[in-house]
């Protein structure tokens, strides 16, 4: 890495401070929620709304924006012809009723961040050895469409393009049918044949969906590895039957099943401390009628832990209970794979980078560790990386009151900004 301490590359007015959260006001009026929130889940017409309101805002300063056969979208500034891309960004999609900086903030801050690099080269005489792109990821959240990092994970090959484009959302459409309708299905592969060798690094900021920044008092957290994940789809069966006349014996109710599930989740945690997070959502009860016993419920479950070794004893005591549950509510439960990571880390040069820029910008900052997924996991195990978080009020996310203050977005995106102008010279050659 070629030591660039101590030399901040671009400056940064008050007036891009006043562009940046004003352009987050009017990103955040559409899909608004009355409680302050944004509903915008993927390939929705708010999602549509949103990347046509990015569209003209790469547009409008030059950029080149295009679309891949997933759905993501590019805005490409050519700064050094043929060179290739250091690309930053993050999701435009969010949860049904979620809040309005997941994703959103980190796509706008890469978009500033490329816009002031533009005006920056512009001005000197100086060019950067890469070119800068950003990038809307299709479908991070994962909530219309299993798996979430579903753009990222398909451009990084971590997820074949033809099964993500044949996922159904509850209501059977196709990934491919509502990008078709979106008008987001690109024709082809955007970096061309070798958009892995295309593409030089990566870059992503965030909010922190957690407390230990704002516990800390530091405005910018270095993201140095991720917790494991393992996500399941689980169908619990039993048998259709009236709630008043058939006997209690006779009953194999899958919602019964279902909630024994609910409850075991999160005894499971309960049982293993901080170290372990556990959830189910998506219920869907058949045939949901309040005067029929379930004959099915379809469900997702979601272990995630700092530790591989901790959510594999976790995954086994719940292959046990679940076996359990099978005789106790005398249902079959089927249970797949929906999606698994495990934890990993982010390249320690990205962490040296990102502290260095901060310390060189007079700003505190401290590792962090992720527990929820970004488009920067699958990204890291393709290109060097940088992942940025800033603080999250109370930690609170996926709800309508997330909330990042002013000063923290601002502060991130210089942080940013200066990361990009860095690898732009060459700090990971
Ligand atoms: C993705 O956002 C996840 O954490 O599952
Ligand atoms: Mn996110
Ligand atoms: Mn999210």
């Amino acid at each position: 890495m070629s030591n660039t301490h101590g030399r901040v590359v671009v400056d940064v007015e008050q007036a891009d401070d006043i562009a940046l959260l004003a352009d987050f006001a009017a990103l955040s009026a559409i899909g608004a929620t009355p409680a302050g929130g944004v509903e915008r889940q993927a390939a929705t017409p708010e999602d549509g709304q949103t990347r046509a309101w990015l569209q003209a805002w790469l547009a409008g300063r030059g950029f080149t924006v295009a679309q891949d056969r997933v759905g993501n979208l590019f805005g490409l500034l050519e700064l050094v012809p043929g060179a290739p891309y250091v690309l930053a960004g993050s999701h435009l999609d969010s949860q049904p009723r979620g809040g309005r900086f997941d994703g959103a903030y980190g796509v706008l801050a890469a978009a500033h961040a490329a816009e002031r690099l533009r005006r920056h080269y512009a001005a000197v005489h100086d060019r950067p050895r890469y070119n800068i792109a950003v990038v809307d990821w299709f479908n991070e959240e994962g909530s219309r469409f299993k798996p979430s990092m579903m753009g990222s994970g398909v451009f990084t090959g971590a997820l074949p393009l033809e099964q993500a484009l044949a996922t159904t959302d509850v209501g059977g459409v196709t990934v491919g049918e509502a990008l078709d309708a979106m008008g987001a299905r690109g024709e082809a592969d955007v970096f061309g044949e070798n958009a892995r060798r295309a593409v030089a690094a990566y870059a992503e900021i965030h909010i922190e969906q957690g407390r230990e920044l704002e516990k800390a008092g530091i405005g910018i957290g270095l993201v140095d590895s991720t917790w494991a994940a393992n996500k399941y789809e689980l169908s619990v069966l039993g048998s259709q039957a009236h709630t008043g006349a058939t006997a209690m014996a006779d009953r194999r109710d899958a919602l019964y099943g279902a909630a024994l599930v609910v409850v075991a989740v999160r005894e499971l945690a309960d049982r293993f401390g901080l170290d372990l997070h556990t959830s189910c959502g998506q219920l869907t009860v058949y045939p949901n009628s309040p005067v029929v016993v379930a004959r099915e419920v379809h469900m997702h479950l979601d272990l995630r832990s700092p530790s591989d070794e901790l959510l594999a004893e976790a995954d086994e005591l719940l292959r046990v209970r679940l076996a359990e549950i099978e005789v106790q509510a005398d249902v079959t439960i089927n249970r797949t794979y929906a999606h698994t990571w495990r934890g990993q880390v982010y390249q320690p040069e990205g962490v040296e980078l990102a502290r260095s820029v901060a310390t060189d910008l007079g700003l505190a900052s401290v590792e962090v560790r992720t527990r929820a997924g970004h488009d920067s996991t699958n990204m890291k195990d393709r290109v060097p990386t940088v992942m940025l978080f800033v603080p999250s009020v109370d930690g609170i996310s996926h709800a309508e009151s997330e909330f990042t203050h002013d000063e923290d977005l601002c502060r991130g995106t210089q942080v940013l900004t200066e990361t990009l102008a860095r690898i732009l010279q060459g700090a990971f050659d």
